[in-house]
């Protein structure tokens, strides 16, 4: 009977517990998932992020310029084919009379100009710079006064003396050109030296600020060839030393091309 009880007895209540949490990660375990996530972005995906980004601009400028240019237009100046050239070549040194044999009148040889000392390959424009040309009168010379004067039949020379004084006008030369004559009235009459200083510097600064101008006009000139799609700086010209010659007079003549 004691065990038919015991036998017949119904199971006891057993309470549902929660399912046991996953043992949580040990310090190692978290680290390998830190490293594997980092592996998920490698320096490989990137650049290959990058390269998929650069082919995209390729196709679509390609498409964007009807077939002219895969980067947009633009060509950077060393990825031009005669700036690349040249990178490999020693720069040419020259003198004035070997640079007026490349004037344009042999058709066999380049045409050059000169601005600043720095030679620049032009021959990419012939009708601009040949024979005949509009600017024809450039080629084979340094005429940088020309390009800052205007004057281009009197200024084809790179003797830029006295061309600051094309900057000194209107008012400014009217003040500049009393304060000479007072200066040459105080000197011959032998007083004031004070003040015969202090006109002097004054026209002094007024000439310096007058060359930054010229100085910014034949920079301007000088990118312009040396940033050009298709002339190439090729070298120097050596001209002779003007110390001890008279410096010019601003030019009166044509100004117009
Ligand atoms: C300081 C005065 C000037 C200088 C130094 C100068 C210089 C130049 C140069 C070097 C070029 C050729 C650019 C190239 O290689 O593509 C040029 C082009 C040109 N310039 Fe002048 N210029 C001056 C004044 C003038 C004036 C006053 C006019 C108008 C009356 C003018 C009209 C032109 C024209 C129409 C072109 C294009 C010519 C062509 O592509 O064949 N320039 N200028």
């Amino acid at each position: 009977m004691a065990e038919d009880t015991i036998r017949n007895r119904r199971p006891p209540l057993t309470t549902t517990l929660p399912a046991p949490a996953p043992p949580s990660l040990s310090v190692d375990e978290s680290d390998e998932t830190d490293a594997n996530i980092s592996k998920g972005i490698s320096v490989i995906d990137i650049l290959r992020v990058l390269t998929g980004v650069l082919l995209l601009s390729v196709i679509f400028s390609w498409f964007v310029t009807d077939g002219e240019s895969i980067t947009w237009g633009y060509k950077p100046k060393y990825l031009r084919w005669n700036n690349l050239k040249n990178l490999f070549k020693p720069p040419l040194l020259l003198t004035d009379e070997q640079l007026l044999q490349y004037s344009g009148a042999n058709p066999s040889l380049p045409i050059y100009i000169a601005i600043n000392g720095s030679v620049f390959d032009v021959s990419a424009s012939p009708q601009t710079y040949g024979p005949g040309g509009a600017y024809g009168f450039f080629s084979g010379r340094d005429a940088s006064r020309a390009f800052v004067s205007g004057c281009f039949k009197e200024d084809l020379t790179w003797d830029l003396r006295g061309l600051e004084e094309m900057y000194i006008t209107g008012d400014v030369r009217e003040q500049d050109d009393k304060e000479l004559s007072e200066i040459s009235r105080l000197e011959s009459s032998g007083e004031n030296d004070s003040r015969v200083r202090y006109l002097k510097k004054r026209r002094d600064r007024r000439r310096k600020e007058a060359w930054g101008q010229v100085e910014k006009a034949i920079s301007h000139w000088e990118k312009f060839f040396n940033n050009h799609e298709q002339y190439f700086y090729v070298g120097k010209v050596l001209h002779p030393d003007l110390s001890g010659t008279p410096v010019r007079e601003l030019c009166k003549g044509d100004k117009k091309p």
